[in-house]
């Protein structure tokens, strides 16, 4: 079923949306500057709507460097998943600076949970955070915001267009999924196991479970387009796999 989501998603007061860290790292400098520029467009058009926007970023290529380089030495989990919390950190407090630079208002602080990120909410329209603790990737971080922050639906903004029905780069038979429901989501990827530190499929099994529990959809889409990330937060359809809970 490839094609466009065709389902509209109501527009909530809060959105979130778990940003993996390639989305920000675009190869060419311009690039780069081009994606921050539209998504600081954006975030300031949703603020001037009054909304508030929860961005929980991952750890992208500093993650894999610092993890490739501390194991070289150390094999514990918690301890490398420590090491690629540092850099979702690193990267939220870019992505924080660059939406500083032009007046939103972001929290000053780099929440640590997802207790303090939702208190934040209260308070700025925006959030940035990274990861939280050892056993699980932002995805799930984002998903367990969403939840506690009433968000309906949790925006996974990744670099691979969709959900296929197995990894289209080593399977020329895979199919790909516009909606689907967090069961079949669960079949493909799994749930609630959690990945090795730095490892990573489409979604995160934990985060798909806390979505299953907690009744959270999913929009899965190319993070490194602006316009699949702005059509889902408008609530439009978009280009990407819509994945229902409810
Ligand atoms: P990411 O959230 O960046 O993983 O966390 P990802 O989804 O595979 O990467 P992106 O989307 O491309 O950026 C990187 C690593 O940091 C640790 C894990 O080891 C994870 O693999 N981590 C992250 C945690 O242990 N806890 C967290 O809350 C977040």
């Amino acid at each position: 079923m490839k094609g466009r989501s065709t389902e509209q998603m109501t527009m909530p007061t809060t959105s979130v949306v778990a940003l993996g860290g390639s989305t920000l790292r675009a190869e060419e400098d311009e690039d780069r500057a081009r994606w921050f520029g539209r998504l600081r467009q954006m975030v300031l058009s949703l603020e001037g709507e009054g909304r508030r926007l929860g961005l929980v970023v991952g750890g992208g290529a500093p993650a894999r460097e610092g993890i490739g380089l501390a194991s070289t030495v150390l094999s514990n989990r918690a301890a490398l998943d420590t090491v690629g919390i540092a850099a979702t950190r690193l990267n939220a407090t870019v992505l924080q600076q660059v939406l500083l630079d032009v007046g939103i208002d972001v929290a000053p602080s780099i929440p640590t949970s997802t207790d303090e990120a939702a208190a934040l909410l209260d308070e700025h329209h925006v959030v940035v955070m990274g990861g939280t603790v050892p056993g699980h990737t932002t995805d799930a971080v984002a998903v367990e915001l969403a939840r506690k922050a009433g968000a309906p639906t949790c925006i996974i903004a990744t670099n691979v267009d969709r959900v296929y029905s197995a990894d289209p780069r080593t399977d020329p038979e895979a199919t790909a999924f516009s909606e689907m429901d967090i069961d079949a989501l669960a079949d493909i990827t799994g749930i609630d196991t959690p990945l090795a530190p730095g490892a990573s499929t489409v979604v995160d099994p934990v985060a798909v479970g806390h979505a299953k529990r907690g009744l959270v959809d999913l929009a899965v889409l190319d993070g490194r387009d602006p316009d699949r990330l702005e059509a889902a937060l408008e609530g439009r359809p978009f280009e990407g796999t819509l994945v229902k809970s409810r």
